[in-house]
Parts: structure tokens; sequence; C-alpha cells
């Protein structure tokens, strides 16, 4: 860390990479992937295992602190969460103040924003003390929120956590339950939402991260820092992608399920046009998570009764593009949002609710990236360098003369 930024400081030269194609930001010891292999691993442990074996606070434990936890850390992590589901009170006006049909995402990051002005006795990033009950309290609430979210929008009453029940459970409860009727749900679909969680837990150095870190590097708040990496997963081209695969299957359905066409227009480079839920920066092979949540669709429906032409035409997309050379060549696979909004579709999420799914699964690894920054004595201010291409020295003229 400190030698190469001393050494990069010496040389007085500036690369220059948009995008940040090649260039490492950080060192990191969280996750590891391998894009042409299609490898992803959490802390050493491969994506596949975590997503069959571990639950979801498990591996948000697992990313924060660095190992498994033991059966009482577990234990007593999961406690933690539960004690502070709550939202206060006043909080609940934010919820009543945004207009109906705002979009969930902006609602959240206003939200995750707002906690840093009830918690102002846990803003110090540099307190470990305070940075885990920061922690501890996003990962508690954020389910809250976007479950009150959603019920303001729809114009139902929010309901209170009921903490006898699991995190993904008791989200599902949130979201759904009505106060007059007990809330029963299929715990094979909380397992597969629990699952999804997992497998969207952590990505290293992704747009949302890398705004988590950005953000953070000026040594703002957790939540503050949070709230950005929220704000930057919004879009279309990161996490907003789940929204715009569905809306696409949508039309795709709606203009008469026509596979090949659409594909042929993308192909053309239709503009604004794309095929969403494939490619990746960093993945040059089949995204190990795509492969995971592609079983779990027809699981899902399965499970649900529910049969979905959409999913029908995702596979055939696939199919069709997997078979091309526009995409072969590219080396374009579907990507981890490829499929989980029909997932989300049929557990009953509207469509604009999707990327907040994603925000709910991703929160551990922010917060892990942002710890791991944090305590580290050599980390700088974030502060990219540029390649100016503007006019050289010129003088004013007065606004009469131009
Ligand atoms: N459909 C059609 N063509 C594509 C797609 C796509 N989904 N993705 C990339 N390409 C093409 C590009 O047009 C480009 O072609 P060219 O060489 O002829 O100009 C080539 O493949 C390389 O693509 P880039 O845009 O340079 O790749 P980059 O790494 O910058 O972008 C990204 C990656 C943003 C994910 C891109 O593949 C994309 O826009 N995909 C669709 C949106 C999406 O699914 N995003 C979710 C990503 S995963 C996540 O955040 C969870």
């Amino acid at each position: 860390g400190l030698q190469v930024g001393n050494l990069l400081k010496q040389t007085g030269y500036v690369t220059l990479d948009p995008g940040f194609v090649n260039t490492a930001s950080t060192v990191s010891a969280i996750t590891y992937i391998d894009g042409d292999a299609g490898i992803l691993r959490y802390r050493g442990y491969p994506i596949e295992e975590l997503a069959d074996k571990s639950s979801f606070l498990e591996v948000a434990y697992l990313l924060i602190y660095g190992e498994l936890p033991t059966a009482a850390q577990l234990a007593d992590f999961t406690e933690k969460i539960k004690n502070h589901t709550m939202l206060h009170e006043d909080f609940k006006n934010f919820f009543a103040g945004f207009p109906r049909d705002a979009h969930p995402m902006a609602v959240l990051a206003s939200a995750v924003s707002a906690l840093s002005t009830f918690y102002q006795d846990s803003l110090d990033p540099f307190d470990p003390e305070q940075v885990d009950i920061s922690s501890i309290r996003l990962i508690s609430k954020l389910p809250t929120i976007a479950a009150y979210a959603y019920k303001t929008s729809i114009g139902q009453p929010l309901l209170y956590p009921d903490n006898s029940l699991g995190y993904v459970e008791n989200f599902l409860r949130m979201s759904f339950g009505v106060p007059t009727t007990p809330y029963e749900v299929d715990p094979e679909i909380v397992k597969v939402l629990d699952m999804l969680f997992v497998l969207h837990a952590d990505h290293e150095q992704n747009c949302s991260t890398s705004t988590v870190r950005l953000v953070g590097s000026s040594h703002a708040n957790l939540f503050s820092s949070i709230s950005a990496g929220v704000n930057a997963l919004w879009g279309p081209l990161h996490g907003g992608a789940n929204q715009a695969v569905l809306e696409m299957l949508e039309r795709i359905h709606a203009e008469g399920g026509d596979v090949d066409a659409f594909v042929e227009r993308v192909k053309n480079k239709e503009p604004g046009l794309k095929l969403m839920g494939f490619g990746h920066r960093v993945y040059r092979n089949y995204d190990p998570r795509a492969a995971v949540v592609k079983k779990a669709t027809t699981k899902v429906l399965d499970r649900l009764g529910k049969a979905d032409p959409l999913l029908d035409i995702a596979m055939r997309l696939e199919e069709v593009a997997l078979a091309d050379d526009y995409f072969v060549e590219r080396k374009l696979y579907p990507n981890v949002d490829f499929y989980t909004g029909v997932i989300y579709k049929a557990l009953g999420f509207p469509t604009n609710a999707f990327t907040v799914l994603f925000a709910l699964g991703r929160l551990p690894g922010w917060i892990a990236q942002w710890r791991e920054m944090m305590s580290d004595p050599t980390t700088k201010i974030g502060r990219p360098r540029q390649v100016y291409t503007g006019p050289t020295e010129r003088h004013y003229v007065p606004i009469e003369e131009r």
C-alpha cells in the first residue's frame, strides 16, 4: 500500500484508464474473482458452497469479520441484529413525506442517509465500537426501511418487525403481511431469497462498492458512505439492471415474443438497446451467480405453481445469444441480474423494488469493504487524476465584445 503510493507520487506520471478497466484502486482480502474461469469466492469460500450451505447472516459475518462464525458468535451476531430492527417512530415521517410513486431506490438512499441524523452517537469512522454498532444498525434496519417504503407506496399500514422470525422471513412479513392476518410463507421460498442475498453479498470493487470506498476515504461516516453506494447501485448498468431485464422481457413479450428479432436489433446496436443482464466488466465467462439463480428460478416457479412466459423468453434469449458470434466474440454471458427478476416477480415484488433487494444483499459487502479501508493505516483519500483537454490560457472578453 504505502510503498506503491509513494512510488507513484515520485514518478510524476499520470495513467489514463477510463472506467478503471485495468487500474486496481486498492488491495483487498475480502472477495476473489477470476473472471476468465468464472470463479467467485468470499474470504476464500466458493460462492456455490456458500449459496448451498450457508445463510445470509453467516455470510455477512464472514465478510465483515473475516472468518465463519462459531455457533456462539453467530447467535450473538443474530441477536444483535434482532435488537435493532425497529425504526424510531419519527423516522416514519420520511416515508409519508415522499410522493407515493417515488422510486424505492430514491427512498432507500434518502432513508439510509437520514440514519446519520438519528444515530449521531455512532458516526466516528475511527471508533471501532461506533463502527460496529452502525454496521449492526444498517443490517438490522435496511429490511424495515425497504418494507416501509413499499408499504407506503401501496397505502398499507406499516408492520413492526417481528423478532421471533428470521431475517428474511421478517422482511417478507413486513413487506407482504397485513396486521389482521397471521403471515405464512413457505420456508423454501424464504431459503431462496436468503440464498439470493448470499449471492449478492459482495463483488469486490464494483461501481457501488468503489463509491462506498471513495466517499468513505474522505472520512465520511458509514451511513453517508452506504447511502452513496445505494445511489450508485441504482443505475441500469449496475444493480438497476435487474429492473431493466424484467422490463426488457415484458417488452419482448408484449411485442409478440420474437426473441431472434430482438437479438438482431441489439446486435445492430440500435440506440439505447442492450441485452440487459448480459455482459460484465470482470466475467468473460458464465457468471457463477447466474448459474445458481437460473436453477433457483425454476424451483421457485414450480414451488409457487406459477408459470411465467417471461422465464421462457429469458431462457430462449440466453440460448440465442450464447450461440451467436456477436456475443461469443465479446464474451458476453448472463450476469447475476438476468434471472433474479423472474424470481422477485414471482414472490410478489413490484419491478421497481428489485434493485432494493440487490441493495439488501450487497449491504454486508459494502460494510466489510468500508471497514477494511478505514482500518488500513495506509489508506489515502481517493482522488483520481485527469488528463486536461480544454483550452490553453485565454483572456476574459467583456460581454458586449463577444
Ligand atoms: N448487450 C449487447 N452488447 C453488449 C452488452 C450487452 N448487454 N454488454 C456489452 N456489449 C458489447 C458492447 O457494445 C461492446 O461492443 P463493441 O466492442 O462492439 O463496442 C462490447 O460488448 C464490450 O462492452 P463494454 O460496454 O465495453 O463492456 P464494459 O465492461 O464497459 O461494460 C457492462 C460492462 C456495463 C456490464 C455491460 O456489459 C452492460 O451494459 N451490460 C448490460 C447491463 C447489465 O446487465 N448490467 C449489470 C452488470 S452486473 C451487476 O452490476 C450486477
